[in-house]
């Protein structure tokens, strides 16, 4: 039984990964903006046997709650074996390429907030020299792209700053999962038309639960993106500046 942080726990994901958490018997600490819908999920994850559930607010922006959230997940678990950071939004590209305001706004929820949980359990877990820690990235991070650079510049810092808490955690023997989905039919792309790239909130689940168990660095989900990424940051930027992507 693994003692779970779950923050963003009301993203389609986020609940599609820990229904299987709580198929495994897991205790899980939720942590989402509305506690109406973490109600909800929480109900169904107990039936679905977790060993625990208990929820509490969360809002990415209040920078300041977010040590006191981790010490109340650790305290009403009785300790804390993984942490799952999920919540994001997607940001309107042309609206930020507007006003810098909005896309600080985006950057204050999508890097720092995120990088502010991560300074908190990274401390945490460096010292009892042990635990897992999993974040959703996306593959939009691999290289900007006009059609959503803020979100992409966003998740290259998270990136980014996964790759340094790995370098940084590895001897205290705590392990960073980088998750990098593509496409994933989700509330965040209700209006996207859908094709043959796109992957269901179970797939991915399935997918972050087996890098958790294999103790994966970096994961790309579906797989197929690895490759599919690898020959767009291969592209020499004469070239890539000119296309419309
Ligand atoms: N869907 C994709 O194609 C895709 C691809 C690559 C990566 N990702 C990443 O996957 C993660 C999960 O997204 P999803 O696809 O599952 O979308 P989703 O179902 O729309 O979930 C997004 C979650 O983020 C939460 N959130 C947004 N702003 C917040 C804030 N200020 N404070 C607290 N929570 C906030 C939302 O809460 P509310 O419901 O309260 O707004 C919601 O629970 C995100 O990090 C996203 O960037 C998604």
């Amino acid at each position: 039984m693994r003692r779970v942080l779950i923050v963003g726990a009301t993203s389609a994901i986020a609940e599609a990964t820990a229904r299987r958490f709580a198929q495994r018997g897991d205790a899980l600490f939720l942590a989402a903006r509305s506690l109406e819908r973490l109600q909800a999920i929480a109900d169904d994850l107990r039936v679905r046997s977790a060993a625990q559930v208990e929820i509490a607010p969360f809002d990415a922006t209040d920078f300041a709650s977010h040590a006191a959230l981790v010490d109340q997940a650790e305290a009403a678990l009785g300790g804390l074996d993984l942490v799952l950071i999920a919540h994001g939004t997607l940001p309107d590209q042309k609206t930020c390429a507007a006003s810098f305001d909005q896309a600080l706004r985006e950057l204050q929820v999508n890097a720092l907030s995120v990088m502010s949980l991560l300074t908190a359990v990274a401390n945490r877990f460096e010292q009892q020299g042990r635990g897992a820690i999993a974040v959703i990235s996306s593959v939009a991070g691999d290289r900007g792209r006009q059609s959503n650079y803020v979100y992409g510049s966003a998740k290259a810092a998270v990136t980014a700053f996964l790759g340094g808490l790995r370098n940084r955690l590895q001897p205290a023997g705590v392990h960073v999962l980088t998750i990098k989905p593509g496409f994933v039919d989700t509330p965040m792309t209700r209006d996207f038309p859908k094709g043959a790239l796109w992957a269901s909130p179970a797939a991915i689940a399935r997918g972050i639960e087996k890098a958790i168990d294999r103790r994966k660095d970096v994961v790309y989900l579906p797989w197929f993106w690895r490759p599919v990424m690898r020959l767009i940051r291969e592209i020499p930027e004469p070239i890539f500046k000119k296309l419309r992507l």
